[in-house]
């Protein structure tokens, strides 16, 4: 059965369906008491489930849905503006994110030459980060597939749906080949730290600067046999950034800076108003808020 032109929560007219995935399916629509449009997460539809893990996926949303509330008023992450049920299936409404999937332009613009490039990336995320470890949660799945670049050049922080609360035990594994830590791969009796994102965080620096995942990439597990990079792709990594990234993603977390050590170090690569403007590898250019605003860190 469509979705497509019902009235969600009574009041979000559901449009188009943008995306799919395995938590679930991402329509547009629009708020009928503003005219604004809005994102909605669909719990994916019944077809083989029985009743109980059905109602296992829905209690998954609801939790990204309560994770959401609880960073409510963060910059570059959407607002959760209404949850509840809709034809039988659970639904998160989230403020509509307007942009391109960092997943969908960066493959194109590697290797990012320009550091302010890419340093604006590292930061923007280090903020939003650094305010999501305040609020005690982890994220758990960072990765360019859950990041989004508004035409201001503003990332966005999506996808909450694998956080969890620091030091809280994690009962099966979870994240990404190639951006989850070694600590993230199994069940682990002493949880995460913040310290996973900026593992996941490492990897994104090293894949726009690279073009290469750390140790066995997206393959394998990085087990303790593999070099953090083949020795021939090491010497690549441009200087300002290469003992930063190989810090965040050392394999033991506390080793690794935390959300504001690496803001921080990057900072003096950052344009501001009035230095000259970059070569713009990007479009929308991620240096733009640094250029026209100040960092929050
Ligand atoms: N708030 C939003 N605004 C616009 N697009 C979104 C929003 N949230 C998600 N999307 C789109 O839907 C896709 C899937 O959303 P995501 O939350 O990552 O779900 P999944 O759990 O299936 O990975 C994203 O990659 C993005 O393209
Ligand atoms: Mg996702």
């Amino acid at each position: 059965m469509t979705l497509i032109g019902t009235l969600a929560l009574g009041r979000y007219e559901v449009l188009e369906r943008r995306a799919s995935g395995t938590q679930g399916e991402l329509f547009v629509g629009c708020d009928i008491e503003n005219g604004n449009k809005v994102a909605i997460k669909f719990q994916p539809p019944n077809i083989f489930e029985s009743a109980d893990d059905y109602a296992e996926l829905s209690a998954e949303l609801a939790q990204e849905a309560a994770n959401g509330k609880r960073l409510l008023g963060v910059p570059g992450i959407p607002e959760v503006l209404g949850t509840g049920y809709h034809r039988n299936r659970y639904c998160i409404v989230m403020e509509f994110v307007d942009g391109v999937l960092l997943g969908d332009i960066v493959p194109d613009a590697r290797p990012l030459k320009d550091a302010a490039t890419t340093a604006a990336i590292i930061c923007q995320l280090c903020e939003i980060l650094h305010e999501v470890h305040r609020r005690r949660l982890v994220h758990r799945d960072v990765k360019p597939e859950n990041i989004m670049l508004a035409p201001d050049g503003r990332l966005w922080l999506l996808d909450f749906g694998f956080a969890v609360e620091p030091g809280v035990p994690t009962p099966w594994g979870s994240g990404t080949a190639g951006y989850a830590p070694p600590e993230q791969h199994d069940a682990n009796k002493d949880g995460v730290t913040p310290r996973a994102d900026i593992y996941a965080l490492g990897c994104i620096l090293l894949e726009m600067t690279v073009m290469h995942l750390p140790y066995a990439g997206a393959d394998e597990r990085p087990t303790p046999e593999y070099p953090v990079l083949p020795p021939n792709v090491l010497p690549l990594v441009p200087t300002p950034f290469r003992s930063l990234a190989l810090r965040m993603v050392d394999r033991r977390p506390e080793n690794r800076p935390d959300a504001r050590e690496v803001f921080s170090t990057l900072r003096p690569l950052l344009l501001t108003v009035g230095t000259h403007p970059p070569a713009k590898p990007l479009d929308p250019d991620p240096t733009e808020p640094y250029l026209y605003g100040v960092p929050s860190m």
